[in-house]
C-alpha cells in the first residue's frame, strides 16, 4: 500500500503579499536559489519515495505551471494538474483533488513551504503508525499568523486557526497525511473567519470524531514564501546548501570562492563571485562581485556592478557600478546606478531603476 502514496502539492491562491511579482508570475515558480519555489517542494516530495504528485493551481496560472514543469519527468516525478476553480480555502482544493488521489492515504504538501528537514519524517510516521492523519509542527516565535496546535502529554487536543492569542507555540507547518477521512471532514466543516475551508478546522474534526491525529516534529529551519522579504530569505536558507558544480565558463582572471554553481553557458569574465551563488544557464557575469547570497537567474547580465543576498530574475540586468544588496529584481527588470551606497528595490518584470549622470 505504502509505495502507491501519491502527494498532492497545493499552489492555488493569488499570491497578493508578493506583488508585483505576482502580477505576471505564479507565486510558486518564482525563482529562489536557481529554481522555482514549487520545485524545492518537488524535490522534497521526490525524497519521500512517491512519484505521483497531483499539482492543484487555480486557473489562471495553470499554463504556466504546465509550460514549466510538463509532466515532471525532469524531477523524476508523474505530475498531474488539478485546477482549484475558485480560492476557497486549503480544504477545498484537497476536496478538489479526491479524485485524483481515490481511496489511498496521501501527501499533502503546501508548495510554498520549505523545510531543512524535509518531508520524509511525515510520511514514515503516518506510514509506521496508520493514523487518520499526521500534522506537522514547529516552535515558532510569533504563531499568530499561522494555524496552531495544542499538546496534551504529547497528545495533539486542539488545533487553531491564525489565534489573536495563540494558545501555545506550536505552529502548523504546511506538510500532512491524510486517509480519505479528510474528504468527508471537509465536506462538513464551515467556512472560518478569512471565509475559506481550512484544513486546520479538517483536522480538529478527526479529532473530535475519536479518529486519531499524530504530530511531528520539524527540527531545522521552516520558512513559507509569503512576501517578497521571504524571497530572499528562503533564497539565502536554500543557497547555504548548494554544492558546488561549473558548467559554464569561468576564465581565469575570475575567481570563484565557496559554494558556487555555475550553470551551462553562462560566463564569469574578470569577476570575483563569492558562495553561496547559483549564476543561471547564459548568465554574464563581467567586471563584477556577485554574492554571497546571490542567486543570478539565467540570461541575466551583471556588468560592472556589485551583488549580494540578491534574486536576479531571467533576463534582468545590473550595470554601470551598481551595489545591490537585498534585491529581487522581476524578469527583465534593469538597474542602472552609479557607484554610491549599497542599494535594495523590489522591482517587477521589465521594470527600469536608473539614476541619470547630470549635465
Ligand atoms: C496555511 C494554513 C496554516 C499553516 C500555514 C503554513 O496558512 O492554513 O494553518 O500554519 O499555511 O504555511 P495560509 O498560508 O493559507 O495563511
Amino acid at each position: 500500500m505504502g509505495s502507491t502514496m501519491r502527494a498532492v502539492v497545493l499552489c492555488g491562491g493569488e499570491g497578493t503579499r508578493l506583488r508585483p511579482f505576482t502580477h505576471t508570475q505564479a507565486k510558486h515558480l518564482l525563482p529562489v536559489a536557481g529554481k522555482p519555489v514549487v520545485e524545492h517542494a518537488l524535490a522534497a516530495v521526490r525524497a519521500t519515495g512517491i512519484r505521483d504528485v497531483g499539482i492543484v493551481v487555480s486557473p489562471s496560472v495553470e499554463g504556466q505551471f504546465r509550460e514549466r514543469l510538463g509532466d515532471g519527468s525532469r524531477l523524476g516525478l508523474s505530475v498531474t494538474y488539478i485546477v482549484q476553480p475558485e480560492p476557497k480555502g486549503l480544504a477545498h482544493a484537497v476536496l478538489c483533488a479526491q479524485s485524483y488521489v481515490g481511496n489511498g492515504p496521501f501527501l499533502v504538501y503546501l508548495g510554498d513551504n520549505l523545510l531543512q528537514g524535509g518531508i520524509t519524517g511525515v510520511v514514515n510516521l503516518f506510514r509506521s503508525q496508520s493514523p487518520a492523519a499526521v500534522v506537522t509542527l514547529r516552535r515558532v516565535e510569533d504563531p499568530r499568523r499561522f494555524g496552531v496546535a495544542v499538546l496534551e502529554d504529547g497528545r495533539l487536543v486542539r488545533l487553531v486557526e491564525k489565534p489573536p492569542n495563540p494558545p501555545s507555540d506550536l505552529a502548523i507547518v504546511g506538510a500532512y497525511a491524510f486517509t480519505p477521512l479528510v474528504f468527508q471532514a471537509a465536506r462538513e466543516v464551515k467556512p472560518s473567519f478569512r471565509g475559506e475551508l481550512e484544513l486546520t478546522d479538517c483536522l480538529q474534526w478527526l479529532i473530535d470524531h475519536g479518529h486519531p491525529v499524530l504530530p511531528y516534529e520539524a527540527d531545522g529551519w521552516w520558512q513559507d514564501v509569503g512576501r517578497p522579504a521571504d524571497l530572499l530569505v528562503a533564497n539565502r536558507l536554500l543557497l547555504s546548501q548548494i554544492e558546488s558544480r561549473v558548467e559554464g565558463e569561468v576564465d581565469r582572471g575570475s575567481t570563484v570562492d565557496g559554494p558556487v554553481v555555475v550553470e551551462r553557458g553562462a560566463r564569469v569574465v574578470a569577476s570575483r563571485v563569492v558562495g553561496p551563488a547559483v549564476i543561471g544557464e547564459e548568465a554574464v557575469i563581467e567586471r563584477s562581485t556577485v554574492g554571497p547570497h546571490a542567486a543570478v537567474g539565467p540570461r541575466a547580465v551583471v556588468r560592472e556592478a556589485t551583488v549580494a543576498d540578491t534574486i536576479l530574475m531571467d533576463g534582468s540586468r545590473v550595470e554601470q557600478g551598481a551595489r545591490i544588496v537585498g534585491a529581487v529584481l522581476g524578469r527583465g527588470a534593469r538597474v542602472h546606478l552609479p557607484m554610491g551606497k549599497p542599494s535594495s528595490a523590489f522591482l517587477g518584470d521589465e521594470s527600469t531603476l536608473e539614476v541619470k549622470e547630470e549635465g
